[in-house]
C-alpha cells in the first residue's frame, strides 16, 4: 500500500452510518406523498450516501444527478458556482429530493437549489447526511441531516482529498501527517 501523507482517525463507523442512514430514510418516508419523487444526488461525493439511501428507503423513486463546480483540491472557491452537469429529468410538478454526503459553506447547494427550483418543481426537500452547520455562509433549509459535524476535513464513505478515500466505507477526519511515521 502507498504511503501517504495524512492521517485518518475513525469518527463515523460503518454501524453507525447504517443507523444514520435507516433513520434518515425513516424520516423522508413519514414524509412522504402518493408520488414518486425524482431524487437527485450531487456528484460526485453523494454517490454512496444515495445510493443507500435509496435502497433504504424501499419505495419507487427516480433518479438523477447534477454536478456543481467543485472546490477540486482547495478549500476555497476560486469563482462563482456553476452547474458543470445537469440533470435529465423533467421535474416540473414533480417532488424532488437533493441528495448531498456533505453541507459546509451551503454554495453547492444554494446554486443547485436556483437552479432546479426555476423548473417548478412541486416541491424540493434536501437530505444531508453531514450538516457542518457552523460553517455555513450560503442560506439553505436541510429537511433531513444525518449527522451534525463541527470538526474537521472529512473522507470516505463517498467523500475524498484529492479524489482518493472516497471508497473508504466508514468515515474519517483528515489531518496532515508530521514527520516521517
Ligand atoms: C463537496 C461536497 C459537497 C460540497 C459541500 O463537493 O460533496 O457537494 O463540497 O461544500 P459547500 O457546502 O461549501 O458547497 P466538492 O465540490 O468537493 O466536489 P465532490 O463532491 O466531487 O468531491
Amino acid at each position: 500500500m502507498n504511503r501517504t501523507s495524512e492521517h485518518l482517525t475513525l469518527l463515523v463507523s460503518e454501524k453507525q452510518i447504517a443507523d444514520t442512514v435507516r433513520r434518515v430514510a425513516a424520516e423522508i418516508r413519514r414524509d412522504a406523498k402518493e408520488t414518486t419523487p425524482v431524487c437527485v444526488g450531487i456528484l460526485k461525493g453523494a454517490f454512496v450516501f444515495m445510493a443507500d439511501l435509496l435502497r433504504a428507503l424501499g419505495e419507487p423513486v427516480e433518479l438523477d444527478f447534477a454536478r456543481v463546480s467543485s472546490y477540486a483540491d482547495s478549500d476555497s472557491p476560486v469563482s462563482e458556482p456553476v452547474v458543470e452537469h445537469d440533470i435529465s429529468l423533467d421535474i416540473e410538478g414533480r417532488d424532488v429530493l437533493l441528495i448531498e454526503d456533505i453541507v459546509d459553506t451551503g454554495r453547492s447547494l444554494a446554486c443547485l437549489v436556483e437552479h432546479l427550483s426555476a423548473r417548478s418543481p412541486r416541491s424540493l426537500k434536501i437530505a444531508a447526511l453531514v450538516d457542518k452547520r457552523t460553517r455555513r455562509q450560503f442560506r439553505v433549509r436541510l429537511d433531513y441531516v444525518g449527522i451534525i459535524f463541527e470538526g474537521g476535513f472529512l473522507v470516505g464513505y463517498g467523500m475524498d482529498f484529492a479524489e482518493r478515500y472516497r471508497n473508504l466505507p466508514a468515515i474519517y477526519e483528515l489531518r496532515p501527517r508530521h514527520g516521517d511515521q
